[in-house]
């Protein structure tokens, strides 16, 4: 089995906050429902910075945490579905900032909503094995703030804005094994994109919650049972689980039907709401901050979103 080092981790979320008693002033909710119902005190919201400005704080911080030299990034994959342009990617935005346009890198943006993050280090893995001589910068980048209808209570308390970055390199050593799965509903959850023909809608966010509630219950616990499965380990076996930062409802549900012990969680939906595919990048980089992660670590990196998009990835430190 061969797979990917983290070499290492960056993030960087813009310095405005919202809180609930902020929320309660522009729209009609308060602290005691939304708090108990989601597990989120305040977010991060940009005022005047893209997802590309984000994105390139996280993913400077990630390189120079790596100690890698430049010239040895060949790719940079940006999870995002808040990207500052339709074209150019936010991937290719990045080059002339870090400097990496007199050398060969392959830059993209990859959109698979919360699920990102999870679809872009798997995208990393397949395309790290036909270069192992090169690293790739992944990043999950999001500016949701401009996505969300601030007078729709059900949406705007959920999200907040923020990136994360990792720096990854072959490894002929490393165990790695993904599940990772998608269908097609947009009903669910849903931002239409460049209005088509006669179009209407406002291009905001739309949700049906108990719907996306139930699903993200459901599959993401198939996916890590099957990686599990597949792996010979109970979850018992396992050091931390990355569950995407969604609700603290849900991770809660999903601890009790997979038995993951509180210990095992890494929580900070609190301090900052749902921040799609930046999440579990930004949890990577604050427990590596934080001295959490020991050398050979296993670790279960759980994301779900729209498309319907989930995901489970098996890596170790
Ligand atoms: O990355 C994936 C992103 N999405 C998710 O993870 C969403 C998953 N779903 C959820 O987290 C939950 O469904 C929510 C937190 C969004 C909503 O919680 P809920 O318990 O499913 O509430 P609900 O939609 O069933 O609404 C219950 C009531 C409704 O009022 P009525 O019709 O019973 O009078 C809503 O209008 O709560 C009302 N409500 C609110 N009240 C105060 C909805 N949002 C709010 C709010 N403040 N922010």
């Amino acid at each position: 089995m061969s797979g990917i080092d983290i070499l290492g981790t960056g993030h960087y979320v813009p310095e405005n906050r919202l809180s609930n008693d902020d929320l309660s002033k522009m729209v009609k909710t308060n602290d005691e429902w939304i708090f108990p119902r989601t597990g989120i005190k305040t977010r991060h919201i940009s005022k005047t910075e893209n997802t590309s400005e984000l994105a390139y704080q996280a993913a400077k911080k990630a390189i120079e945490n790596s100690g890698i030299d430049k010239s040895d990034i060949g790719f940079i994959i940006v999870a995002t579905c808040s990207a500052d342009n339709i074209m150019p990617s936010v991937a290719c935005m990045l080059l002339d900032r870090l400097d990496l346009n007199n050398q060969h890198v392959m830059a993209f943006d990859l959109n698979a909503a919360c699920t990102g993050f999870v679809y872009a280090l798997s995208v990393a893995n397949a395309l790290l094995a036909t270069r192992p001589d090169k690293c790739a910068v992944v990043i999950g980048a999001e500016v949701f703030s401009k996505l969300l209808d601030y007078t729709d209570r059900s949406t705007c308390i959920l999200f907040g804005d923020g990136a994360g970055a990792v720096v990854v390199k072959y490894c002929a050593s490393a165990k790695f094994y993904q599940v990772i799965s998608s269908k097609g509903n947009t009903d669910a959850l849903r931002i239409p994109g460049v209005p088509f023909y006669d179009c209407t809608e406002p291009s905001y966010c739309t949700m049906n919650g108990q719907e996306v509630f139930k699903f993200a219950v459901e599959y993401p616990s198939y996916s890590m049972q099957e990686v599990l499965d597949h792996l010979g380990y109970t979850m018992k076996d396992i050091h931390y689980v990355l569950f995407h930062q969604a609700n603290a409802r849900i991770v809660a549900s999903v601890s009790k039907r997979m038995k993951i012990r509180q210990e095992q969680l890494y929580m900070n939906i609190e301090e900052y709401g749902n921040t799609s595919a930046a999440s579990i990048a930004i949890m990577l980089d604050e427990m590596n901050q934080k001295g959490l992660l020991k050398k050979g670590m296993k670790l279960l990196l759980v994301g779900f979103g729209a498309g319907l998009t989930w995901g489970t990835i098996y890596l170790e430190w």
